[in-house]
C-alpha cells in the first residue's frame, strides 16, 4: 500500500553540504531507528514517504533491523518515482558486534543485500566499542565480556572497511560517537580519513568543541536525535535531561515563527552546518521537517539565543556499553580527555 504523501518539497531547494571527495549530502535526512517504539513495517514505510516527499537522504544501521524491509521500499520508490540511485545518499553502520575485521566487511555485505544496493554512499562505525547489549536491557546490565576501547583492534577494523572503499562498495567512512581524544588516534592511523563524524546534536547539546575538532579535520557533522529524541527508549531517560521541544527559548521562536518547535531545531542544525537525521513515521511530520530547512529561517538573533540553549544535556549516555569495574557513562566519553584503559602511545596493553 502507498501511503498519500502531504506535499512534495523539490530536493533542489534542500540545502546540502560538500564532501571532501566532492559528493554532496543533503542537510537532512530520514532517521529509521524506531526507538523500540515503532514497527520495522512503519518505519520502512516511512523512508518511502520521504523519498516521495523530496528526502534524498536515509540514515540506516544493521543493528535497527529493518534493512531488509527498507531495501525493497527504496527500490519500488526509486522505479515509481524515477529516480536514479545516484540521486540518494544511503548511510549504514557497523555495529559492535561485528568489530572482527571479517564481520565488519561480512556486516557490511548484508547490508548491500538487504536493502538492495550495489554501494553504500556511506558506512559509518556505529560505536567505538565492540561492547553489545541485549535488546530492551536495562541501564545497569553489564555485559561481562565489555571492556574499554582498545585502539589497535577499532584500526584493524577500519583497514578492512577502507579496503571496501578500494572495491567500491562503499563511497565514504565515517565514525559516530567518538570523542575527540579517540578521533586523534584513528586520524593519526587512517590512510583514507573519515568523511563523516554523527554525534548526538540538539540545542541542549551542542557539543561545540567536538564540532569544531570535526569541522577542522574535513568531517561533515550529522547530528542524530536532533529533537532531543522525545520518544526515546526508557533505558535512555534520566531526571534532569532538558527537553528541548519545552526549552523555553526553543519555544519562544517557534512562537515568533509561527512553526513547531521541531522545526526550529532542525533549522537551527542545517543553519549552524550540520546535517539533521529527524525520525518519525508521520507523513506531516515528514514534510513539515524538511520543509523547515527550506524557508522561513532564523535570524542572526534566533540563532544566537538558541546559544543559551546548551546545558550539556547527553540523553544517548550509553550506559548499556559500560564495562565491569565502570560505574560512570562519563567513562564512555572521555570527559577528561584521557581513554579509560588507554595508557598513553606505545602501550602494548592495549594498543
Ligand atoms: N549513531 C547513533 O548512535 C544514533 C543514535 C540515536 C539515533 N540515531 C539516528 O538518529 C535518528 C533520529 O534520532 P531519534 O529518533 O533518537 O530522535 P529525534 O529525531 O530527535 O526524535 C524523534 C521523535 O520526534 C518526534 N517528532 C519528529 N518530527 C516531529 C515534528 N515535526 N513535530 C513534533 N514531533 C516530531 C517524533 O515523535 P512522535 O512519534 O511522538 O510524533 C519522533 O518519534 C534515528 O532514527 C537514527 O537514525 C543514531
Amino acid at each position: 500500500m502507498t501511503i498519500d504523501v502531504p506535499h512534495r518539497i523539490d530536493p533542489a531547494t534542500v540545502p546540502s553540504f560538500a564532501l571532501g571527495s566532492g559528493a554532496r549530502i543533503p542537510a537532512i535526512g530520514l532517521g529509521t531507528f524506531g526507538s523500540d517504539r515503532f514497527s520495522m513495517e512503519e518505519i520502512a514505510a516511512a523512508v518511502g514517504v520521504a523519498l516521495r516527499t523530496g528526502y534524498r537522504l536515509i540514515d540506516c544501521a544493521s543493528v535497527y533491523g529493518n534493512e531488509h524491509l527498507i531495501g525493497p521500499v527504496i527500490r519500488d520508490t526509486l522505479a515509481t518515482e524515477g529516480l536514479s540511485r545516484d540521486e540518494v545518499f544511503v548511510i549504514s553502520k557497523v555495529w559492535n558486534d561485528a568489530h572482527a575485521p571479517a564481520d565488519a566487511v561480512a556486516s557490511v555485505h548484508r547490508s548491500l543485500s538487504d536493502l538492495g544496493l550495489e554501494y553504500l554512499d556511506a558506512l559509518l562505525i556505529h560505536w567505538p566499542f565492540p561492547n553489545t547489549h541485549a535488546p530492551f536491557a536495562a541501564t545497569d546490565d553489564r555485559n561481562p565480556s565489555s571492556r574499554p576501547y582498545v585502539h589497535a583492534e577499532y584500526m584493524a577494523m577500519y583497514r578492512a572497511l577502507e579496503e571496501l572503499v578500494d572495491a567500491g562498495l562503499v563511497r565514504h567512512l565515517g565514525v559516530s560517537n567518538m570523542t575527540i581524544p579517540k578521533l586523534r588516534l584513528v586520524l593519526r592511523d587512517v590512510r583514507i580519513a573519515p568523511a563523516l563524524n554523527e554525534m548526538e546534536l540538539h540545542p541542549a547539546f551542542q557539543q561545540g568543541e567536538l564540532y569544531q575538532f570535526s569541522k577542522d579535520h574535513g568531517m561533515v557533522v550529522i547530528g542524530y536525535s536532533p529533537m532531543g529524541s522525545p520518544r526515546r527508549p526508557e533505558r535512555d531517560t534520566f531526571d534532569g535531561d532538558v527537553a528541548d521541544l519545552e526549552h523555553p527559548v526553543v519555544t519562544g521562536i517557534a512562537a515568533d515563527l509561527g512553526v513547531h518547535p521541531a522545526e526550529v531545531c532542525l533549522k537551527w542544525a542545517a543553519q549552524r552546518g550540520h546535517v539533521a537525521i529527524p525520525f518519525s513515521v508521520k507523513p506531516a511530520q515528514i514534510a513539515s521537517n524538511l520543509r523547515a530547512v527550506t524557508e522561513n529561517p532564523l535570524t542572526p538573533a534566533m540563532l544566537n539565543a538558541l546559544r543559551s540553549v546548551e546545558a550539556n544535556s547527553r540523553l544517548i549516555k550509553g550506559q548499556v556499553f559500560l564495562w565491569e569495574g565502570s560505574d560512570s557513562w562519563l567513562d564512555l566519553w572521555d570527559v577528561d580527555g584521557t581513554i579509560p584503559g588507554w595508557t598513553g602511545y606505545g602501550s602494548t596493553a592495549v594498543e
